[in-house]
């Protein structure tokens, strides 16, 4: 049994309940001054306020002195794509003169030339590479994490990648929610074979990694010339009957119908969104799909911005991200991703609190166990450096973040 006391804290600043927030709620947030927290067995057993002290202060194993500062639930960051082999900056030239994600793709560039390099990763140097930025995240307030594959595009690459994430979640503190993305792009040698590729990840590849107890959702990029809305159907709806929890990467460069189906079929999320249309926006707000929004993503490709506004003004829960991978997103600082949702979304702090905790942790199916400070739920905090969030969002290319703690012990 340990216990640990943080004591001290200027501001705590926390969403409460482990629902996804929406519309007036979504800035809703609780502020206590002069807060300490009382963290049993990684769970926070009390939460004080106006200098009064937790019973069972007094011994503590461990007091952490927060010195007055900004105190929240650690981040959650609900979508990346943090294990692959090969970063793209040879592809920086292309992009200056104008070429667009989907024409570099096309030329056997993009997701192609990292599926290639993750092909040829072997499993501990993916395993050390993706655990290197699982500490790199650890130290910019980022406590529970999403992750997934789609770099392997064949079955053994696949499992390579979830077994990966599935050790790391057991071995590294902090926790990995997996997402399968066998659909993330038609690899070159199906290039002509799109429903032969599509066959092989939903008989084979989706029955074997439910087998294997590798992944809780399953993710397809509904895109114009990658997936089309009827095939990501089809593979999603074998999801389902699996028991995987949906997502889908919809709208984020045309409109085809990504958010409707994602409506439609019930999916926990969708994600991108820049480009989505009034019926995206209304099946949406109808079944409750929460919005991950990946402005870090816009700014890399000098796309729009999702309508994040219009989403919490027709009740979508909307959760912010980061989108790490290396073609579209080459940062994993989900601090400065909230700095551009406050800058380009247009959200107010308290909004973007809500974005990165409770309403991330909704998307990964979480949020009864983290994304707020409450009684019953891990003890996963950040000593910010600031003393309130409005700093956080104001101030950026700095990492802000002074301790993280998880299930109760300093990362
Ligand atoms: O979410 N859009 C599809 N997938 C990633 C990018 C992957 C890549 O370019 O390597 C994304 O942006
Ligand atoms: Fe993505």
């Amino acid at each position: 049994m340990s216990t640990l006391l943080v004591k001290n804290i200027g501001c705590m600043q926390t969403p409460i309940g482990s629902f996804s927030h929406r519309g007036a709620s979504q800035g809703e947030n609780l502020k206590l001054s002069e807060a300490a927290i009382l963290i049993k067995d990684g769970i926070i057993k009390e939460i004080t306020s106006e200098g009064v002290m937790p019973e069972g202060a007094d011994s503590a194993d461990v007091v952490v002195d927060a010195m007055g500062k900004l105190v929240t639930p650690g981040l959650v960051d609900a979508h990346t794509h943090m294990v692959f082999g090969g970063y793209r900056q040879h592809e920086i030239p292309m992009k200056l003169k104008g070429a667009g994600y989907l024409d570099i793709l096309k030329a056997g560039g993009g997701i192609n030339y990292t599926v290639r390099e993750t092909r040829k990763a072997d499993f501990e140097s993916l395993y050390d590479k993706t655990a290197a930025f699982l500490d790199e995240m650890a130290g910019l307030g980022v406590t529970t994490c999403e992750a997934k594959s789609g770099y392997g595009l064949d079955e053994e690459t696949e499992i390579k990648i979830l077994r990966v994430l599935k050790k790391l979640n057991e071995e590294h503190p902090l926790d990995v929610v997996s997402t399968f993305m066998g659909a993330h792009a038609v690899p070159e040698e199906y290039k002509d074979n799109s429903e032969g590729f599509l066959k092989l990840m939903i008989e084979t590849v989706l029955p074997r990694v439910k087998a294997e107890n590798l992944a809780e959702f399953a993710d397809v990029f509904t895109e114009k010339a990658v997936f089309n809305k009827e095939e990501s159907k089809i593979y999603l709806e074998a999801a389902k009957k699996l028991g995987f929890g949906l997502k889908i990467h919809a709208d984020e460069i045309y409109p085809i119908g990504g958010s409707t189906l994602a409506g439609e079929i019930g999916a926990v999320s969708a994600e991108h969104l820049i480009k989505i249309d009034e019926a995206g926006l209304e099946a949406m707000a109808k079944a409750g799909v929460t919005a991950v929004c990946l402005p870090g993503t816009s700014f890399y490709l000098g796309a729009d911005f999702a309508p994040a506004r219009r989403m919490i003004e027709m009740g979508i829960p909307v959760a912010v991200s980061t989108d790490f991978n290396p073609g579209s997103c080459p940062s994993l600082n989900l601090q400065f991703i909230m700095n551009l949702a406050m800058l380009k979304y247009k959200m107010l702090p308290e909004e973007i609190l809500t974005a990165v905790t409770i309403n991330a942790a909704c998307a990964i199916n979480r949020s009864d166990l983290v994304g707020t400070l409450e009684v019953g739920k891990q003890g996963d905090l950040v000593i910010w450096d600031c003393e309130d969030f409005e700093m956080l969002c104001y101030r950026y290319g700095s990492n802000l973040a002074l301790s993280t703690i998880k299930k109760g012990v300093l990362i």
